[in-house]
């Protein structure tokens, strides 16, 4: 055990996975089940974009995104509320932009601004602090790998492309978005494709993940799970 693991009295649990397999939603009923502070870091990544975007940054360019990111680590303006309803309320420079990161345009954004060097190098740290004192769940795609290497519990959410698009479609209309499903399996796989074959912290399961396959599981169950695996540390 590492030094800064070896200080923690409440464990650090990372849930990674691919997009559409359920980790949000999963990760906020462990957190809450546990009475842990829930860390989105796929927000973070969301809320980059978005200001990116905003400030007419091109996402392809790596080091202006990385500056934008950088800058909203220094000034303090991204942060995080919980939200009535159970959920994370972000705030970009105060405003809240719950809804506006959710779009497909974001979710594409967040993917390729996330595979520039500097802007995961801005946000680790902010990472970092968030989880050090334990007693946290943070979700993303490198948190076991690359952020928490030593959590005491490292779990890989994960479900078939298909059953991942389904998820995600329905949300996206019930939420009012007019996609298909067809568009909405091309989306996830397109951001499978980036977010696993980029050079920094790839998405992949940690060595000492345990995998929990949702494809044929309900919300539950996969709580369920992962809270046998915390349980069991
Ligand atoms: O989990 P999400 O769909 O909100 O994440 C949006 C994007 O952010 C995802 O496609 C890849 C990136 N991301 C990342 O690279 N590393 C993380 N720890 C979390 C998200």
């Amino acid at each position: 055990m590492s030094s800064e693991a070896s200080k923690r009295t409440r464990p650090v649990v990372a849930i990674d996975g691919p997009a559409g397999a359920g980790k949000s939603t999963v990760a906020r009923r462990v957190a809450d089940e546990l009475g842990f502070v829930l860390v989105d870091t796929g927000a973070m990544y969301r809320a980059v974009a978005l200001a990116a975007s905003r400030a007419g940054v091109p996402f392809s360019d790596g080091a202006a995104v990385g500056a934008v990111a950088a800058a909203l680590v220094d000034e303090g303006a991204l942060a995080f509320e919980r939200a009535d309803g159970g959920g994370v309320r972000v705030l970009l420079r105060g405003e809240d932009v719950s809804t506006a990161i959710r779009t497909p345009e974001m979710s594409q954004g967040a993917s390729t601004v996330s595979a520039h060097p500097p802007v995961r190098a801005a946000l680790l740290a902010m990472q970092r602090q968030a989880g050090a004192g334990g007693g946290v769940v943070l979700e993303g795609r490198d948190i076991g790998t690359v952020v928490f290497p030593d959590a005491e519990v490292k779990i890989f959410l994960t479900a078939s492309d298909e059953v991942r698009a389904a998820r995600r479609h329905a949300e996206l209309v019930a939420k009012g978005q007019d996609v298909t499903l067809e568009a909405t399996l091309a989306d996830i796989r397109e951001r499978d494709a980036r977010d696993s074959g980029r050079d920094v912290a790839p998405l992949k399961q940690a060595s000492d993940a345990v995998r929990v396959d949702s494809s044929s599981m309900s919300i539950d169950d996969a709580v369920g799970e992962i809270l046998r695996v915390v349980s069991a540390r």
